[in-house]
Order: C-alpha cells, then structure tokens, then sequence
C-alpha cells in the first residue's frame, strides 16, 4: 500500500491510463514513473453510471506489480459499496466515489476505510458543493469534475472555478483537492489559483508524442502558478 503524499502542498499531476495506448499499458505507465509521476489515475466506468466501459479490477491488478505509483482510482459506477473490496485487493491506493450514487455516503466513506485504502468523493458539474456539506471531515480528497465524466477529451466547464474557490477554504491541508477533464496547458494556471494541488490530465499528457516530457511542462505551469497564491 502506497502512502498518500499529504504532507507538502504542492501541484502534482495525475496522469489518467484513460488516455494512454491500452495495447502498452506497462510500458506507458513505465514512461510517467520514469519521468517523475507519483500518481496514475485510473478511471473507472461502468456503462450505467456513465454511457462508456473502460477498465476494471483485472487491468488494475496485472498494473500493480509493475508500477509504485500511488493508484488513484476514480469510481464512475453505480455500486462503489459492492465492488470497492475486489478494487483494493487488485492495488488501489485510493477510491474514490460519485456523490450522486449514494444516499448513505457515509457508509461508503466507512467501508472503504475498513478495506485500508484512502476515501476520494467527487461530484458531476451538475451537481452544487453543497451536496458534500456531510462528507467533506471525511474524505482525504475532494474531486472536482470539470468535464461530464465518461469521456477523455472533452472541454474544460468553467463553473468548476468557482466549486474550488467554494471548496478549498474548507478542507484541511491534509485533504487534496483534485480537479478532472480538460486539463491542458491553457487551463492548468486557472485550476491552481482556484485552489486545486491535484490534476489530472489524460489526453494532455498519455495524448502526446512524450507524456513525461508534457506531464512536466504541466507540472511547471502549475507550480508557477501556486507561487502566486495563498
Ligand atoms: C472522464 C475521466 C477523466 C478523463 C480526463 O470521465 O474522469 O479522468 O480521463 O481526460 P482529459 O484529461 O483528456 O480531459
Ligand atoms: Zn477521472
């Protein structure tokens, strides 16, 4: 089990396997460790949640012996009760999971961390901040969505500014704030003045010709950036 960096407040991007060559899926996260990554996000799709089926417990699985990196895993799915227990056997470091699944988030929260891994809860940009008032001591992160989730590609929503101005405030510095969907150079300095540590980034990074080379460029502009805030 990976231990989340919660310590230092810096800007780290979360590269997303969504975007990568699934024909070379070793070899692509091999190229982000290499070149300084210390998160892979992992998205997960379920065809119910969201109208897309990417990956699932048996890609994760065969991807953790061969790669250290802290296993973000991003649960677009309408059970996270009934199938966390298989993920955090297969190796993930982190669920997290959709608010607008549950009733009862709390007990999602409860039992993801019976299973020993660390508790994410993310929100649809149709969904208000205020739907995470209950969770938010919780969690060990926050996800901001910034794209309807289901598909790597799409354009940055700019409404999702202003959920990470709302939410930042409230969270303590050990809870990350992540941000997700149409994360590029043109919107990474926004994302991090709004107060976002966390970004992921799929087409902008496993998308071009040397993702180590285009996840630091990333990681530059966002550190640029946080110099410049609070
Ligand atoms: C969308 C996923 C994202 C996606 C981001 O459902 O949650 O993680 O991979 O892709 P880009 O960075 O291409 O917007
Ligand atoms: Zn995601």
């Amino acid at each position: 089990m990976n231990v989340w960096p919660l310590e230092r407040p810096v800007v780290r991007i979360a590269p997303s396997l969504l975007a990568a060559d699934f024909a070379r899926l070793a070899e692509e996260v091999g190229r982000i460790e290499a070149g300084g990554a210390e998160i892979l996000h992992l998205d997960v799709m379920d065809g119910h949640f969201v109208p897309n089926i990417s990956f699932g417990v048996p890609v994760i699985e065969k991807l953790r012996p061969v790669s250290k990196l802290f296993f973000d895993t991003h649960l677009m799915i309408t059970e996270p009760l009934r199938y966390a227990e298989a993920f955090v056997k297969a190796g993930c470091d982190l669920l997290t999971f959709h608010i607008e699944v549950t009733d009862r988030p709390l007990e999602v929260i409860e039992h993801i961390r019976g299973l020993g891994a660390r508790v994410g809860v993310t929100l649809n940009p149709g969904t208000d901040v205020a739907a995470l008032t209950p969770v938010l001591a919780e969690v060990d992160l926050v996800l901001v969505m910034s794209v309807w989730p289901g598909f790597g590609g799409q354009k940055f929503i700019p409404s999702a500014l202003d959920k990470l101005r709302a939410l930042k405030p409230r969270l303590r510095p050990d809870q990350r704030l992540e941000v997700d969907g149409g994360i590029a150079r043109d919107t990474v300095a926004a994302v991090v003045q709004a107060g976002a540590d966390t970004l992921v980034a799929g087409s902008a990074v496993f998308g071009k010709p040397d993702p180590a080379a285009a996840m630091a460029e990333l990681r530059t502009i966002g550190w640029q950036a946080s110099c410049g805030r609070d």
